[in-house]
């Protein structure tokens, strides 16, 4: 598109906004997987009403805006309280979990070149199935991240952990749970480990902080994971995820306040305003912390537990259908509502693709380390009531799915497509056009692309696919109108 001329109606350009939205997938109808977090039309539409109510309003700064302080304040203020941060606690609200990790590595780095200053290259010690976040923290900060394999349900092992410390290590990551298969770590191990080692410990709770409480609370089997266990020194948790928040709402908290001095930016030596930015932001709309507070008050404990009751339920449905269905499987313990289902004897790619025909969808997860390739479901309340025609159709597809592929060979990556690949830089892209398209464009069927995708090493894939969103995401090269 290029700049307009002149300028339009806002009920024209609502009526393209709207437009634009025509090829996205049907969240409104509950029959998405990943990505949505909706609490039905009262919640949603009180986040609308309190964020359009702070839009304008600049949490850069307390002195002329307080009102967004108190909310932040009264936020993180609930987080604490309900991850059993004690007295000491504090922490940020943040745009989301990526920045709440990113805070809590760059704190804990700067802290420990304080007290640690001959650890010159530290390292932060993970499970393999810990979030991308850590890993883009560890390129940002300079920081080594250290991979450690999981058992068979995906959770992290603590011998291995603790055989892999070294005396650069600085910081250790357990998730409750990790994102890809819902595994809860066992938290209190690793705790343990920390203290002996004296290490800090970051729970990653991005996903499960606004719904471990709640399902521990009703009485599910969840292993002790938040602040209050011992040697827990951090925790992150997303509001915008079950806590039902609009998006850009997170946090990363701090057992210790003391230790959040090495996060605030601080910066007088300019010509300008001091600017001082407890998070990566400086200016920053009141918005999502407004509706973030709306919306904790509105559904408050009493409704949290029937939103994590409703979803539980859901995924014990799923859990129970994929159980009945031959060749398909979930994949370690499932005890919350984030699932993973894998075909055993078919490919599984194919799945995503006829189920968004009929308008579901289901994200497909690659192979890495003892995980085969999957498809990934995040159960929340929106999809509920549609969980029975959901469940239909995926036994009627898996099923069809299944019976195409029985007696035809799997796909097999050429050994020499491979090697090239493996061997090239990003211009590779050009020479695989008939596979993955031009570039420009998103394709119609991933089924090929997951499946080469899913047969290359970690490494070519990231490369791959860096290559291909640095060349999706240009403006368009012919003049683009409006829809309406
Ligand atoms: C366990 C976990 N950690 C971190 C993140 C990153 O959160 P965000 O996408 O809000 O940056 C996610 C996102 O799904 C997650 O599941």
């Amino acid at each position: 598109m290029k700049f307009p001329a002149t300028g339009k109606r806002p009920a024209d350009i609502l009526t393209d906004l709207e437009s634009l939205k025509g090829n996205d997938v049907p969240w409104q109808e509950g029959r998405v997987f990943a990505y949505i977090y909706d609490a039905g039309d009262e919640a949603k539409q009180l986040l609308k009403d309190a964020f359009n109510l702070y839009m304008t309003e600049n949490g850069l700064d307390p002195t002329s805006f307080p009102s967004c302080m108190q909310l932040e304040k009264d936020v993180i203020g609930m987080a604490v309280d309900l991850v059993n941060g004690g007295e000491d606690a504090t922490g940020t609200f943040t745009s989301g979990g990526t920045e709440s990790i990113l805070l809590s590595l760059k704190t804990t780095r700067d802290y420990y070149r304080d007290i640690k200053p001959e650890i010159t290259q530290p390292e932060i010690l993970m499970p393999t199935t810990a979030h991308p976040a850590f890993h883009k923290a560890c390129q940002y900060f300079d920081l080594k991240a250290v991979l450690v394999d999981v058992d068979d349900d995906f959770c992290a092992i603590p011998e291995k952990m603790e055989d892999a410390i070294t005396p650069n290590t600085i910081l250790m990551v357990g998730s409750a749970p990790s994102y890809a298969h819902g595994a809860i770590d066992p938290i209190a191990e690793l705790g343990q480990i920390a203290l002996r080692h004296d290490l800090r410990l970051h729970v990653d709770c991005c996903v499960g902080g606004m719904y471990l409480p709640f399902a521990k609370e009703l009485g599910y089997d969840i292993p002790d994971f938040d602040l209050s266990v011992p040697g827990v020194t951090q925790l992150s948790m997303d509001f915008h995820k079950w806590g039902y928040a609009a998006k850009g709402a997170s946090c990363i908290l701090y057992k210790d306040r003391a230790i959040r001095r090495y996060q605030i930016f601080s910066y007088a030596n300019w010509t300008g305003y001091a600017v001082i930015n407890p998070g990566v932001t400086s200016t920053k709309s009141g918005g999502p912390v407004a509706a973030c507070w709306a919306i904790l008050n509105h559904l408050g404990r009493d409704g949290y537990l029937r939103l994590v009751d409703e979803s539980q339920k859901a995924s014990q449905k799923i859990v129970d259908t994929v159980n009945d269905i031959e060749g398909m499987e979930v994949m370690g313990q499932a005890k919350i509502n984030m699932l993973a289902l894998r075909a055993l004897d078919f490919d599984i790619f194919p799945l995503a693709d006829e189920m968004r025909k009929r308008g579901w969808y289901i994200q497909p997860q690659f192979g890495f380390a003892n995980s085969s390739e999957n498809m990934h479901l995040s159960v929340g309340y929106h999809n509920a009531h549609a969980v029975d025609e959901f469940c239909a159709d995926l036994a009627e597809v898996a099923k069809s799915v299944r019976d195409a592929q029985l007696g035809q060979e799997r796909y097999v990556l050429p050994q020499e497509l491979r090697d090239f690949i493996v061997n090239s830089g990003p211009e590779v892209m050009d020479q695989l056009g008939d596979i993955l398209g031009d570039g420009t464009e998103l394709p119609e069927s991933m089924v090929e692309i997951n499946n080469i995708l899913n047969q290359l090493p970690a490494d070519s894939r990231e490369m791959l696919l860096g290559e291909y969103v640095n060349r999706l995401y240009n403006p368009d090269q012919q003049e683009r109108e409006p829809a309406a």
